[in-house]
């Protein structure tokens, strides 16, 4: 029998179990910069100190502060979970500067799980050897050592400057690293913090996800022969395959937090990377708050070039994250290989659309069913109500991504599509095709007139030199960069759409009917897979000039990407139903790694350049060493708002006049002598002067500086594109410069 007595002790149990998990909810984990000019001199280095700060929080708590890492390069501080009262005393402390909670990363592979899609042409990607000695750090979610793409045949011996190991982990150990991925290693403390008790799926730097596997391939893979189930047969290899590969594991399936990106970004930079991968962004957050954009700062200053990825949110404007002035922002567009099906209808047409189901598929006495209510495609009940077992046609009023989860969800047969954007695959469970409104009339019709019996027989092929080809992306971010909208962003289109590289097969890459199936290779898109082609590209360019900064490879990368597709007119831009693309979406253009290689002139900037654009942004002192960090020996005696950047950007937002001065200077990397010409194409409504116009160099590494003088005689509407460029008197090099003038 329950006395009251019981209870009532019961009820104090529960208060007590409730208070301390409110205790314990109370505490999270926080991000914290340290003035470490203050630190005593008692003190042999930074952890030392950090560790005794901790350790003197916790007198007046129960439940220990935890200090979960030390940072060394990425920013003076740490990152530990505290109490709220354990905070307010830390901020009493004369070196503390500021502190942030710990914030979830967004990962940029695709927006919706549905888009699967298919493999870029390499040919884009000339044959080369470079890369060798070049170590590319990957900030990602592991890696699958087993795969092809990882062997080391034809790999040099490490690099002997190479700090960094190979950590034992669940299902990982040393001997799984070799000469092409030469480190690997796990942070898992912020997520653990941020979910006390967690089990961690796999404690190692072991990838189960797919996204660290498919983007470490994609920028460095050795040579494999890959398909993914008959789709893109033939060799896959990463952009630099005789880079060295380390892989720093940030991304868990149990959550991703800034605390551990900092800690792989810290560790790459300790362990000698020249390249770092970053698929992943914070976005709404200011600069100074930015992991990513603190830690690349001190990477920049060592020479390591950060290379990262735009976002997946567009077309809106500004939906951009990374728009950070010392990384390289990398916009995702598609290649000229379509995954392909055709489908043969019972009358004998044939109607090619795009697809990636996993099989071929012949569907024989089917209803073809098309019905205004149903082909909304937007409920999965009615789907399967009114079309079980036939074949739907969905019609463009809803989102085809949208539709594709409809149809997933219900009893239909299979699905017809009609799209204007038919360069996006999706994965379907059932049998199903994309095709243009045009095909989609034909299909209608047949359906209307033949409602009874349909024959559908799917047949999938790959078409290369598909047409127009590279278009940017719908869904890869645009700029202007809301946390520094001066600099324009994104850098440079790569390719994104249908990317096959290494996958996890933990993690099923496709599926039929109920049943998932898994691949040693996959296809994916996603801002998630450009950023690895230009930090291939990049590390190439490091090979090729070892002396290059890393503002110098991101100009030779900018001013040589090509501005046209395969049908010789300007890049277009599905997420404008193929307008054509301005420089908010693709950059300065399509990176072209065998023009970058020899650009002619580069825009170079140093650290104390970047500090004097972020000494004329108004931030607090404070706020300035959060990211130039506190002990570096940086001034504020020239704020210019005027970076040295290979690309031009003037906001007249709101003002009386407009008018704008850029100045910049460009190095000659070619020979010497030579002489470079102005060209401009001024935007529509805007004067342009270029002073002076001809630029005299005598010798290689020579400097040259001329001023842009941009003018409106009044308010123009929205946005006005325009580019300058400069070419030599041999007709060798075009060093071009995208002009973007917003009101
Ligand atoms: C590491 O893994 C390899 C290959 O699976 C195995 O042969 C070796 O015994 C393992 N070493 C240790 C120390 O577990
Ligand atoms: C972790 O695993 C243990 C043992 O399997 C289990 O008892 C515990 O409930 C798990 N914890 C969580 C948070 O899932
Ligand atoms: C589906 O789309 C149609 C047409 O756009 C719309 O009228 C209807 O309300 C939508 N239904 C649902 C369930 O969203
Ligand atoms: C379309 O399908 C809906 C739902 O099954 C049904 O109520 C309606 O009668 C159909 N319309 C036509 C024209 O067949
Ligand atoms: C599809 O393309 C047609 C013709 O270019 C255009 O009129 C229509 O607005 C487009 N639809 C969407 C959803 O972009
Ligand atoms: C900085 O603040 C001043 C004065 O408030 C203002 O005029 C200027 O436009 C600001 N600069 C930037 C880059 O925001
Ligand atoms: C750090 O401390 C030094 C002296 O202790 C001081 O001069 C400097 O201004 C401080 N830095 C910041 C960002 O507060
Ligand atoms: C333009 O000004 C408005 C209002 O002052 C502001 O909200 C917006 O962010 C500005 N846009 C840019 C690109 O600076």
């Amino acid at each position: 029998m329950v006395s009251p007595a019981d209870v009532l002790l019961f009820h104090a149990w529960l208060f007590i179990i409730l208070l301390v998990q409110a205790m314990a909810a109370e505490r999270s984990t926080y991000i914290v910069h340290m003035n470490v000019s203050g630190m005593p001199k008692a003190f042999s280095d930074h952890h030392q100190w950090y560790s005794a700060i901790i350790r003197s929080l916790s007198k007046s708590t129960k439940v220990s502060p935890n200090l979960l890492y030390s940072y060394e390069n990425v920013m003076h501080g740490f990152s530990a979970v505290l109490s709220g009262e354990e905070l307010q005393a830390l901020k009493q402390l004369q070196s503390f500067l500021f502190v942030h909670q710990d914030k979830e990363v967004t990962v940029d592979t695709t927006h919706t799980y549905e888009f699967l899609s298919l493999n870029l042409n390499s040919g884009l990607w000339p044959e080369s050897n470079f890369g060798e000695n070049v170590i590319i750090g990957m900030i990602d979610s592991g890696v699958r050592p087993e795969s092809g793409s990882f062997v080391d045949n034809g790999m040099p011996q490490v690099p002997k400057r190479w700090k960094g190991k190979c950590e034992d982990g669940e299902d990982f150990n040393s001997s799984m690293c070799n000469r092409k991925l030469i480190g690997a290693r796990y942070f898992n403390k912020g997520v653990i913090a941020a979910n006390p008790g967690v089990n961690i799926t796999m404690n190692s730097a072991r990838d189960t996800m797919g996204h660290g596997t498919h983007t470490s391939s994609t920028a460095a893979g050795n040579y494999a022969s890959a398909d993914f189930f008959g789709y893109a047969p033939g060799v896959a290899r990463g952009i630099a395959p005789r880079a060295s590969l380390a892989m720093y594991k940030v991304l868990w399936e149990e959550g991703r937090y800034a605390s551990d990106v900092l800690a792989g970004m810290d560790q790459a930079i300790a362990d000698g990377v020249d390249v770092i991968s970053i698929s992943m962004g914070y976005d709404g957050v200011e600069l100074y708050e930015d992991p990513i954009a603190i830690a690349s700062f001190a990477a920049m200053e060592k020479g390591i070039i950060v290379s990262s990825s735009a976002g997946n949110y567009g077309p809106d404007l500004s939906s951009l994250h990374n728009g950070i002035p010392w990384v390289l922002t990398v916009a995702a567009g598609t290649v000229d290989r379509k995954f392909s099906g055709t489908m043969e209808l019972g009358n004998g047409q044939s109607i090619i659309g795009t697809t990636m189901y996993p099989e071929n598929a012949l569907i024989v006495d089917v209803q073809l069913v098309y019905n205004k209510t149903i082909s909304a495609c937007n409920s999965s009940s009615l789907l399967s109500s009114a079309a079980e077992g036939s074949i739907v046609i969905c019609d463009n009023t809803v989102e085809a991504w949208e539709q594709v989860h409809y149809v997933t969800e219900s009893t239909a047969g299979g699905a017809v599509l009609i799209t204007n954007d038919t360069e996006s695959v999706y994965h379907f469970r059932c049998p199903a095709i994309l095709v243009t409104p045009k095909a989609g009339k034909t299909l209608i019709k047949y359906a209307k007139k033949q409602p009874q019996r349909y024959y559908y027989n799917e047949v999938q092929a790959n078409i290369i030199g598909h047409k127009p080809a590279p278009a940017v992306a719908s869904y890869s971010s645009r700029g202007p960069s809301p946390n520094y909208p001066g600099v324009l962003k994104p850098d440079i289109l790569a390719p994104g759409n249908n990317i096959l590289a290494a996958w996890s097969p933990v993690s099923p890459s496709a599926a039929i009917g109920n049943a998932l199936i898994a691949s040693e290779y996959n296809i994916i898109s996603g801002t998630s897979m450009a950023c690895p082609h230009a930090s291939g590209v990049a590390a190439l360019l490091k090979a090729a000039h070892p002396s290059w900064s890393p503002a110098a490879i991101r100009s030779a990368m900018m001013t040589s990407a090509s501005v046209l597709d395969n049908t010789h007119k300007p890049i277009r831009d599905i997420g404008t139903n193929f307008g054509y693309a301005s420089p908010l979406a693709l950059g300065a253009g399509h990176v072209d790694p065998n023009k970058a290689l020899d650009p002619g002139l580069v825009y170079d900037a140093s650290p104390q350049d970047y500090v004097n654009m972020l000494c004329a942004s108004n931030y607090t002192h404070k706020q300035m060493s959060m990211i130039t960090r506190s002990s570096t020996a940086f001034h504020c005696s020239k704020p210019s708002t005027d970076l040295n950047y290979p690309s031009f950007i003037a906001i007249f937002n709101n003002s009386m006049h407009y008018s704008r001065t850029f100045g910049r200077t460009v190095t000659n990397v070619g020979d010497g002598p030579v002489i470079y010409k102005v060209t401009v194409m001024a935007p529509v409504g805007i004067s342009v002067v270029v002073q002076p116009e001809l630029l005299v160099f005598k010798e290689k590494y020579e400097k040259q500086s001329y001023k842009v003088y941009l003018k409106a005689r009044s308010k123009g509407k929205e946005a006005a594109y325009g580019s300058l460029v400069w070419v030599d008197d041999k007709g060798k090099y075009t060093v071009r410069s995208p002009l973007v003038v917003l009101f």
